[in-house]
C-alpha cells in the first residue's frame, strides 16, 4: 500500500528526471528506467484516481478529443515587434527612442534569437500549470491546455523542487527566487517549435512508414498545437523556450529582462541558451551580425534576433506603436527563399522501398551555399501544388533541413512545362511499383531490388548503427554491384582477395575496411538491432527493446501482445517486428550474424565500450584550420568519442578555432569557453 506522501516523492522524482532530460539536456537515468517509474506512477493512480493531481507527470499523455477550443482572454496584450533590416535600421531605432527618453542612452540590451515558432501563453496558479493559450488576436487566444501539457519541456509545476536543492548545493544561485517570491499567479509567454534534428527524425519515420512527410517545422508545430485530440499532439516532438513574463500577481519579479530570463530558468522553465546581455549597442549589433552569418547553425529555425531594452520599466514607458512596443525590435535576417527552375525530377528508392521524388534544380545560391537538389516530399504533394518540370519554383533553405520547394509559380509558365506522374516501374530494378492503401507513398516491393539493398546496408554501417568507419555509400554500392553483398551479414564474410579485385582498392584500403568490419562485431545489441532496419525500430525503440528482452531470440519470439505491453510500442511496430522475425530470409541473415559472432544478446557483449580520449567533451569548430578541413576535424573528434555542435553555449567544452574565426570566437570568449588550435586538439 502506497501512501499519498510516497506518491508525491515518486512524482517529484519523475519531474526532476523529466526536467533534466527535456530542459537541461542532461539525463541521469535511461529512458527505460524513466518509463518504469512512470508506469509505477500510473499503476498507483489507477488504483487511487482520487489522488491524481493536474501537475502529475502522468497527465502529459493527452486527453480525449475536444470538440472545439474555448476562448481565453490574455491578462495583458500579447504584442508583436517592429522589424529592423540591418545595422543602420537598428541604429535609427535606437536614436528614435533616445530622443523620447534621455535614460535610454545608458540602457543595456538583452538579445534573444527570434524563433520562428508559435507564441503560447502559460498560466501558473500557486505554482501549478493551469491553462495555456495561443496568441489569437493578441487580446483573446484559444485554450490549448491539453495539448501544451503533452510538451515535456513545459513544467507542470514550478519551481522544480529538487532542482532547487541541487542548485543550492552546487552554486549559491537561488538569488532570484530568494529575492523574488514566486507570484501566486504567473503568466509567461514562449515560443513552441520543433528542432531541425527532431523534424528530420520525424520525417524519416514518416517516410519509412509510407506516410506523408511534413513540409516544414513551423507548420508541423502549428498543426500539432491545433489538434483537437491531444493524444496526437503528444506524438509530435514539440519543445519551447520561455522569454517573457506577461503578468505577475501576488509577488514580484526582477525588472531587468536579462535577470528575468535567469529567474525563469531558476523556476524550471526552458530558456534559450543563445540569449545574451550587452552594455552597448555597438557590441549588440556586432553579435547580431555574427548570427546573421551563422544562423543556419542554430538547431532551430530563427528568422532574426530580438533586441530588447533590458530595463523593462523604462522599455514599457516608451509606449507602443500599433501592436509593437518601442522598447524592443526584431533584427530580421535576409530571407532564405529564392526562385529557381525545376529542371527535372529523380526518383530515389528508400530502404523500405518507398519512392521519393527529388527535385533537380537550376543551381542557385542561398546564404552562401549552392543548392542543386531539394525534396518534393511525395507525389501527392506534387499533384496538390501542381508542380511541373520546367516550372519556376519557390525554394527555401533552413538549417539542417534539406532545402524544400514551397510552391510553383504558375504565372511564370511558358506552356512548355511537363506534368509529373508517379513512375509505374522502380527506377532501380524496373519491377512494377505498388501503392499501398491508406499510404501516400509508392513502393518498390521487389525484395531483391538492389537500390533497397544498398540503402539497407548503408543504414547498417551508419554511425547510429554499426558505425563501420570508412564504409560510405559509394563503397556499399560498389560491393553490391560486384555481387559481394547480398545482405548485411555478407559484410562479415568479405575476403581481401575479392576486395583487391575492385577498382580503387589497394592493400591498405582493403585491410582498413576489413579491420573496421571486424571491429564492428563488438558493437552492442542495441546498435545491431537499429542496424537491421526493422520499420519503426530506430535508436530509441531499439534501446527499449534491448532493455526489455535482453537478447534477439526472446525479442523475435515475442507475440504482438507481449510487444505492445512495452511503453511506446504501438500495434504497428509490434506487428512489423513479429513479421520481420517470421521471414525465412531474415532468419538466414540472423544465422549468418550468429556465425560471425556478433552480439545477439546483451550478456554476450564482449567488453564495455571503451572510454575514449574525447568522451563527454563537446566541441564547436570555427574558422579555417591549418591542416584539416572542418569535416575532417569533426570526424576526428567523433571518432574519439567527442561531440560536435554548431553553436557555442555554456555546454561547450572547447572551441576549435582556426583563421578568420568570427562571432563564435567572441561568443566563446564571452562565455569563458576554452579556445584551442588544431595542434592542441591532438593533445587532449
Ligand atoms: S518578444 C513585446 N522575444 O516573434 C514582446 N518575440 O512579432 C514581443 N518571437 O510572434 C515579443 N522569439 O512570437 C520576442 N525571444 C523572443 C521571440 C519572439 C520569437 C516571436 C513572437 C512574435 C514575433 C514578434
Amino acid at each position: 500500500m502506497t501512501s499519498q506522501k510516497e506518491l508525491e516523492i515518486l512524482r517529484e522524482s519523475l519531474r526532476q528526471h523529466n526536467y533534466r532530460y527535456h530542459v537541461l539536456d542532461a539525463p541521469i537515468i535511461s529512458d527505460g528506467e524513466y518509463d518504469r517509474l512512470l508506469h509505477e506512477l500510473k499503476a498507483i493512480e489507477a488504483e487511487h484516481p482520487e489522488w491524481i493531481t493536474p501537475d502529475s507527470p502522468s497527465q502529459r499523455a493527452g486527453a480525449p478529443p475536444a470538440s472545439k477550443f474555448d476562448k481565453v482572454p490574455h491578462p495583458a496584450p500579447i504584442l508583436s515587434l517592429a522589424n529592423a533590416f540591418g545595422a543602420e535600421d537598428t541604429r535609427a531605432w535606437f536614436e528614435r527612442i533616445c530622443k523620447l527618453d534621455e535614460r535610454v542612452k545608458e540602457a543595456t540590451f538583452t538579445v534573444e534569437p527570434k524563433l520562428d515558432g508559435l507564441t503560447v501563453v502559460l498560466h501558473y496558479s500557486d505554482g501549478i500549470f493551469v491553462q495555456g493559450a495561443t496568441r489569437g488576436d493578441g487580446e483573446v487566444g484559444e485554450d490549448i491546455t491539453a495539448n501544451l501539457r503533452t510538451i515535456k519541456a513545459i513544467p507542470l509545476k514550478i519551481p522544480i523542487e529538487s532542482s532547487k536543492k541541487r542548485e543550492r548545493s552546487s552554486q549559491p544561485s537561488l538569488f532570484f527566487q530568494d529575492q523574488f517570491p514566486i507570484p501566486n499567479h504567473l503568466v509567461v509567454r514562449g515560443e513552441v517549435f520543433i528542432t531541425h534534428e527532431e523534424f528530420n527524425r520525424l520525417n524519416e519515420r514518416q517516410e519509412e512508414a509510407g506516410a506523408k512527410t511534413y513540409l516544414n517545422p513551423r507548420n508541423t508545430a502549428a498543426g500539432a498545437l491545433r489538434q483537437l485530440d491531444s493524444r496526437v499532439t503528444a506524438t509530435r516532438p514539440l519543445t519551447l523556450f520561455i522569454y517573457q513574463i506577461v503578468h505577475a500577481e501576488g509577488g514580484e519579479v526582477p525588472n531587468s529582462q536579462w535577470e528575468r530570463l535567469e529567474y525563469l530558468k531558476e523556476l524550471g522553465f526552458p530558456v534559450n541558451p543563445d540569449s545574451r546581455h550587452f552594455k552597448r549597442l555597438d557590441e549588440t549589433i556586432q553579435f547580431v551580425e555574427g548570427w546573421e552569418d551563422d544562423r543556419l547553425q542554430l538547431p532551430y529555425e530563427a528568422d532574426g534576433i530580438v533586441i530588447k531594452i533590458d530595463d523593462r520599466i523604462l522599455s514599457d514607458s516608451l509606449g507602443i506603436v500599433g501592436k509593437d512596443p518601442r522598447g524592443s525590435i526584431a533584427y530580421k535576417f535576409p530571407s532564405l527563399e529564392v526562385t529557381t527552375t525545376l529542371n527535372d525530377i529523380q526518383v530515389e528508392v528508400g530502404r523500405t522501398g518507398v519512392l521519393t521524388p527529388k527535385a533537380m534544380l537550376e543551381p542557385v545560391e542561398i546564404n552562401g551555399v549552392i543548392v542543386r537538389n531539394a525534396t518534393l516530399h511525395n507525389f501527392d504533394f506534387i499533384a496538390e501544388k501542381d508542380i511541373r518540370i520546367g516550372d519556376r519554383v519557390l525554394l527555401k533553405r533552413a538549417g539542417e533541413v534539406i532545402p524544400y520547394i514551397i510552391a510553383s509559380i504558375a504565372e511564370a509558365r511558358s506552356g512548355q512545362e511537363r506534368p509529373i506522374t508517379p513512375p509505374s516501374n522502380c527506377p532501380a530494378c524496373h519491377e512494377p511499383v505498388e501503392k499501398i492503401q491508406d499510404e501516400v507513398a509508392y513502393y518498390c516491393v521487389n525484395a531483391a531490388c538492389p537500390a533497397q539493398l544498398i540503402r539497407n546496408i548503408e543504414h547498417f554501417v551508419s554511425r547510429t548503427a554499426m558505425d563501420i568507419v570508412g564504409m560510405g555509400g559509394k563503397i556499399v554500392a560498389q560491393l553490391v554491384q560486384a555481387g559481394l553483398l547480398g545482405d548485411v551479414a555478407d559484410l562479415y564474410t568479405l575476403q581481401k582477395e575479392d576486395l583487391l579485385k575492385l577498382e580503387g582498392f589497394k592493400e591498405k584500403k582493403a585491410t582498413n575496411l576489413l579491420t573496421s568490419i571486424e571491429a564492428s562485431k563488438e558493437q552492442s545489441l542495441e546498435r545491431l538491432l537499429t542496424g537491421l532496419g526493422i520499420r519503426g525500430v530506430g535508436e530509441a525503440v531499439a534501446r527499449d527493446l534491448v532493455e526489455y528482452f535482453g537478447d534477439l531470440d526472446s525479442l523475435l519470439s515475442a507475440t504482438q501482445a507481449d510487444l505492445e505491453a512495452i511503453e511506446g510500442i504501438g500495434p504497428n511496430i509490434a506487428l512489423t517486428i513479429v513479421d520481420w522475425g517470421l521471414s525465412a530470409h531474415n532468419e538466414q541473415i540472423l544465422e549468418k550474424l550468429r556465425d560471425a559472432d556478433l552480439n545477439l544478446a546483451v550478456g554476450k557483449q564482449h567488453a564495455a565500450p571503451q572510454e575514449q580520449a574525447l568522451t563527454g567533451l563537446t566541441f564547436v569548430i570555427t574558422g579555417t584550420l591549418p591542416t584539416m578541413s572542418r569535416k575532417e576535424a569533426k570526424e576526428y573528434i567523433l571518432a574519439r568519442g567527442g561531440k560536435v555542435t554548431g553553436s557555442v553555449s555554456s555546454k561547450t567544452d572547447y572551441l576549435l578555432a582556426g583563421e578568420k574565426a568570427g562571432s563564435k570566437l567572441t561568443k566563446a570568449e564571452n562565455l569563458g569557453v576554452e579556445i584551442i588550435r588544431e595542434d592542441a586538439l591532438k593533445t587532449i
